[in-house]
This record gives structure tokens, C-alpha cells and sequence, in this order.
């Protein structure tokens, strides 16, 4: 399937995910495997009055293509001009349009999953996008808004007839926010109701099982967030399993220690210190999993600031198993 111009087979995707999907992470996650990326939001409000932090999520660089900046509204005239400074300031490969966050401040208001209560308020949105920019739009949606209104089997045949490149959908409604699991039975549905939409898969994909499941379930490319965030090679093991029909073993603990100093000196480089060492705190869950007598690590963890003691608290940690 095209990203941009880019033809990708059986894409695996890293999700947008705000204060997350910075340049360092999105760099591991394409070292590891992912073959598409996605920037972390942009407020179009924000873009356009020019707020520094919103206009820094633009910066890509050449390593990570295909990526696309995703940008969230539902002011047309907004979203349009964010659209534009978003191509002329990042040169994405495309621009996504943010139709399922599902936080009470985003959605409350009528922005992200808000825009699945009232599809010609979304149309306007995603065709003010379009206008704004030359590159290729994609959509990322829920279900809809609750389980009373489903609206995902008529949202994808409009999208479609509004020549989007590709849909990605989280197999939850905006009420469920994270609860429950995510409902993959969707996809085949929504691939007949638009069968032209290349579908992206999404929510609750965590191992390579579960991406060839919805790759048999017709999806074409399959999108990951948390279990990316938890264990970043996560994409090497699902590509391997695609390719070769088996599972690797899993990095052992020596390598996801080194894995995890890494990260954190790449993300500090980044976000500075202290505020580096602060954010850099929910990345040690995923590295350190499984690891025994981790307890005492991990409260260390949360209360050494300086970088240098933390990488040498880390690689001490193996002496006390
Ligand atoms: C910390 C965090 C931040 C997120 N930020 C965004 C975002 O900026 N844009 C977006 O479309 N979705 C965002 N999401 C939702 C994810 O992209 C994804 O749809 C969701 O987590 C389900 O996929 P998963 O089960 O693989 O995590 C975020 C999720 C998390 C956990």
C-alpha cells in the first residue's frame, strides 16, 4: 500500500502517540523494524498561532520516511492552513487527520473522536486538509462515538469517495476509551463496506499472532502504539514472524538493558534535563518486564536524576540477580 509515494507491503506502523512519538523514539522504533511513522499530534489551533512546541512536531528527517504528520481540529479554515504550514515546514510523505482522540478536552469539543458525531463536520475537517495541502490525507478513526452509534461502515465508503490514501482504525468506540478489547471483527466488515480503502489495523496488537491475524483478516498494514512503547523491537520480532513463520527469542536481559540505555540518551539528548529524566521514567516498565527482583531497580529508578547514575544503576542491576 502507498504511503505518500511509497509502496509498502504488509506495512507495520508506529501509532501517533502525544509525548511519546518524539524524533528519538520514532528513530528506535524504524531501527527496530517499523516501516511507517507517525508523528505525534499537532494542535491546527496551535500550528497557526505559531506555538513553538506544536510547530516543532513538524521536524522529520529523511531517515524516517514514509512518515505523516498528524494534525488535529475541526475548524476548516484551521485545519486547512495548518495543513499548509505542516507540508511547507516537515515535507511529510502524507498528512493524517486525527478523528479518534478520545481525551474529554480533544473530543469534548467537537476535535478528534468528537468529529464521529457529525460526519459532515468530519468531511469538512479531512476535505479542508486537503485542500490545504498537495501531499496525500489518511484518517485515523474509532468505531464511533459510542456502541448506539457505530458509524464506521458508513464513514469508510465516504472517506474512500473523498480519495483519502489510507484509513486506520482503533477497534474501540470514543465511550470505551481504553477498556475492554479492541473489536477486530470490524475489519473484514469495513474492508467490504470500502474494499478499495487500503485498512490499517489498529488497538491491542502486541505480538506477531495478533498482526497476522488482522493481516488475515484483510487488513493491509497493521498499526502499533503501547506494545511499542513497551517493548520498542516489537516490530522485528512481528516482520520476522511474517517472513519466516517463527518467533524469535525474546532480547535477553543484558540486550534490553543496553537497549534501554540507549533509548535513554537518545531521549535526553532530545528533551534535556531534567525534564529528559522525568519523561524517559515510563519507558522502564517495558524494558525491565519479566526481569526478577526488580523492585528495588525500579525504585531507584524513579528517584536518581542524573543520566550517568542511572545508566550505571542500570547495568549494575544483573549483579544482584
Ligand atoms: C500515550 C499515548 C498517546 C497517544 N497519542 C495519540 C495521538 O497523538 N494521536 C492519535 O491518533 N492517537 C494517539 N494515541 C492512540 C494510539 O495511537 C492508538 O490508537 C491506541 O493506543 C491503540 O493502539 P494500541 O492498542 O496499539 O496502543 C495515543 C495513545 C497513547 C497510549
Amino acid at each position: 500500500m502507498l504511503f505518500g509515494k511509497i509502496d509498502i507491503a504488509r506495512p507495520l506502523c508506529l501509532a501517533p502517540m502525544e509525548d511519546v512519538s518524539d524524533p528519538p523514539f520514532r528513530r528506535l522504533c524504524k531501527d527496530y523494524g517499523a516501516d511507517v511513522l507517525y508523528t505525534e499530534f499537532v494542535s491546527c489551533e496551535a500550528a497557526i498561532r505559531n506555538v513553538k512546541s506544536e510547530i516543532a512536531k513538524f521536524d522529520i528527517t529523511e531517515y524516517e520516511r514514509p512518515i505523516g504528520i498528524q494534525l488535529y481540529g475541526s475548524n476548516p479554515d484551521s485545519m486547512e492552513r495548518a495543513a499548509a504550514l505542516a507540508e511547507a515546514a516537515g515535507a511529510p510523505d502524507f498528512i493524517d487527520v486525527n478523528c479518534g482522540c478520545w481525551v474529554r478536552k480533544i473530543a469534548g469539543r467537537g476535535d478528534g473522536a468528537g468529529l464521529l458525531r457529525d460526519l459532515n463536520r468530519l468531511r469538512g475537517a479531512v476535505a479542508a486538509v486537503q485542500r490545504g495541502t498537495s501531499l496525500p490525507v489518511t484518517v485515523k478513526t474509532r468505531l464511533g462515538w459510542d456502541d448506539g452509534s457505530i458509524v464506521i461502515l458508513e464513514l469508510a465508503p465516504m472517506l474512500a469517495d473523498m480519495g483519502i490514501q489510507s484509513l486506520t482504525v482503533h477497534c474501540r468506540t470514543r465511550a470505551q476509551g481504553y477498556s475492554g478489547k479492541a473489536d477486530w471483527t470490524w475489519l473484514p466488515r469495513i474492508k467490504e463496506a470500502a474494499p478499495s480503502l487500503p485498512l490499517i489495523a489498529n488497538g491491542d496488537i502486541c505480538t506477531p499472532q495478533d498482526a497476522e491475524i488482522c493481516f488475515n483478516l484483510g487488513c493491509d498494514g497493521v498499526m502499533i502504539g503501547r506494545a511499542a512503547m513497551e517493548q520498542p523491537w516489537v516490530f522485528r520480532a512481528m516482520r520476522h514472524y511474517m517472513d519466516y513463520g517463527e518467533l524469535l527469542p525474546e532480547p535477553s536481559l543484558d540486550e534490553r538493558k543496553e537497549m534501554c540505555i540507549a533509548h535513554l540518551y537518545a531521549h535526553v539528548a532530545f528533551r534535556g534535563t531534567p525534564r529528559g529524566i522525568y519523561s524517559f521514567r515510563r519507558h522502564y516498565g517495558g524494558y525491565l518486564k519479566g526481569a526478577a527482583y526488580v523492585a528495588q531497580l525500579r525504585r531507584d529508578l524513579m528517584t536518581l536524576t542524573d543520566v550517568e547514575d542511572i545508566v550505571e544503576r542500570i547495568r549494575a542491576f544483573e549483579d544482584e540477580r
